[in-house]
């Protein structure tokens, strides 16, 4: 009975929270925030397979600060991919993706809400401990380009400390809700914090619930070299696609990395335009 209104409230947050939907408003700020008790008996599972299978550990993550403003994409010698997820941690489908992806060895990025970190601080600890990078996507999901600089800058700030708090690494790239940042908006983050904005070019619309399937074939459909691949770890369907999505990506060859990781790859480091998918054409993000 209580779990039944625990899941409940978690439902309902996880709706007040929203996502990347370019549908969907701004979320309102929760009343009450409360936290997952810690679980002594959790217990990592152990990757499956021969591993080491994802080179990702042995490359550099740094990148030039004055590589670029922007990336959709990025120019990489080599069948690299960086997988990304908006929108945790969120209480149980975060802690469900890390364990698929641990088990694959597979190294990820997370664009976490400020407040869920406030929230789940534990999982973005374990997040990092597992060897993936945390990025910033703001602290309560705004669209910054309808907010003066200030606004957009304290709403980075806010989620850069509560990240630090959570786990003692500080964000390094930014990810707008909704993709909505100003162009002047995103030299003045990348002056002022030194944030590239990081926009995609791999969209699943997996916020839409087609399905994991149908998340799946997107991905894979869309994926090739230097790929960004946009997913929402906010929703079980699209944490579900993840073991189809990331098996058949290692078997055609392909390579996870961290957007950091991907950047410092880069020949050039010029941002580059966007390649959507045939998910996206006529789609107004
Ligand atoms: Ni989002």
């Amino acid at each position: 009975m209580k779990s039944s209104i625990f899941s409940t409230l978690f439902a309902l947050l996880s709706l007040s929270l929203g996502s990347c939907s370019p549908e969907k408003s701004p979320p309102q700020a929760s009343s009450g925030a409360w936290r997952t008790s810690a679980n002594p008996n959790y217990r990592t599972p152990l990757p499956q397979g021969p591993v080491p299978r994802n080179p990702d550990m042995r490359m550099s993550g740094n990148f030039s600060s004055s590589s670029g403003v922007t990336f959709s994409r990025v120019s990489v010698p080599g069948p690299y991919v960086a997988l990304t997820f908006d929108d945790g941690p969120h209480a149980t489908h975060t802690p469900r993706l890390l364990d698929i992806l641990r088990a694959r060895n597979v190294k990820a990025t997370f664009y976490v809400i400020g407040k869920n970190v406030d929230l789940y601080p534990g999982i973005v600890r374990r997040t990092v401990a597992e060897g993936h990078e945390i990025g910033n996507h703001t602290y309560t999901h705004p669209k910054l380009s309808a907010l003066g600089m200030d606004r957009v800058l304290t709403e980075i700030r806010k989620t850069d400390e509560a990240v630090i708090r959570a786990c003692g690494v500080r964000p390094r790239t930014l990810r707008p809700p909704y993709g909505a940042l100003l162009q002047s908006q995103r030299q003045i983050v990348h002056s002022t914090l030194g944030y590239p904005t990081i926009m995609w070019s791999v969209d699943p619309l997996d916020w839409k619930r087609p399905g994991s399937s149908v998340v799946t074939s997107r991905i894979i459909g869309g994926t090739n070299n230097g790929a960004i691949i946009l997913v929402h770890d906010l929703h079980g369907s699209s944490v579900d696609a993840m073991p189809a999505t990331v098996d058949t990506l290692l078997r055609k060859g392909y390579r996870f990395v961290t957007v950091s990781q991907l950047l410092a790859m880069g020949n050039s480091g010029h941002a580059t335009q966007p390649r959507p998918t045939s998910a996206v054409v006529g789609v107004d993000r």
